[in-house]
């Protein structure tokens, strides 16, 4: 059910930048209210989706128990443990109501646990998401219910952490 929603999201995505490429910009009196703000902010929304999606599938089902390396040192160095990481990251999945990251900030090399709302958004600019966590319903209703927590304590405990460490940029 979720790989389907997300290939609607990916369709959809395709389908708005065809539209948009094939027909003529709004003139400036007739961009608000127009069909031309509604596929952008359609488009903004699907492609953010497709990302975090993307994100969320790669790094979920790893073998590792903890991380190691780098991602190691700076969860240590950020945040004091891997433990106080951990928690900070399911308190900031349960404020949400769609996504939780965890994200190197580029410009100090920091990183964070932010939570995504509206939907889909992106904390900042030169935050690079090194895991995602999706909380909307659709993630865990067949399987946990109402039970968020309990699906957030699953999926902590099943990350592929070594596809973590590969989101690190290059440096
Ligand atoms: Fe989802």
């Amino acid at each position: 059910m979720h790989l389907g929603l997300y290939a609607i999201q990916v369709r959809r995505a395709n389908e708005l930048l065809s539209e948009i490429a094939e027909r003529d910009l709004p003139g400036e009196g007739q961009i608000a209210g127009s069909l031309f703000r509604a596929n952008q902010l359609d488009l903004a929304y699907c492609l953010s989706s497709a990302k975090n999606h993307d994100l969320y599938f790669s790094t979920l089902g790893g073998t590792a128990a903890e991380p190691q390396g780098t991602v190691r040192t700076w969860i240590d160095r950020d945040f004091g443990s891997l433990d106080r990481f951990l928690r900070d990251l399911r308190a900031t999945a349960l404020a949400s109501d769609s996504w939780a990251w965890t994200c190197l900030d580029q410009s100090s090399g920091r990183l964070f646990n932010l939570l995504g709302d509206p939907r889909g958004g992106v904390p900042f600019w030169g935050a690079t998401p090194l895991l995602a966590i999706d909380v909307e319903d659709h993630a865990f209703l067949l399987d946990f219910g109402l039970d968020r927590a309990a699906y957030l304590d699953s999926l902590l405990g099943q990350i592929d952490w070594e596809s973590v460490a590969s989101m690190l940029p290059l440096l």
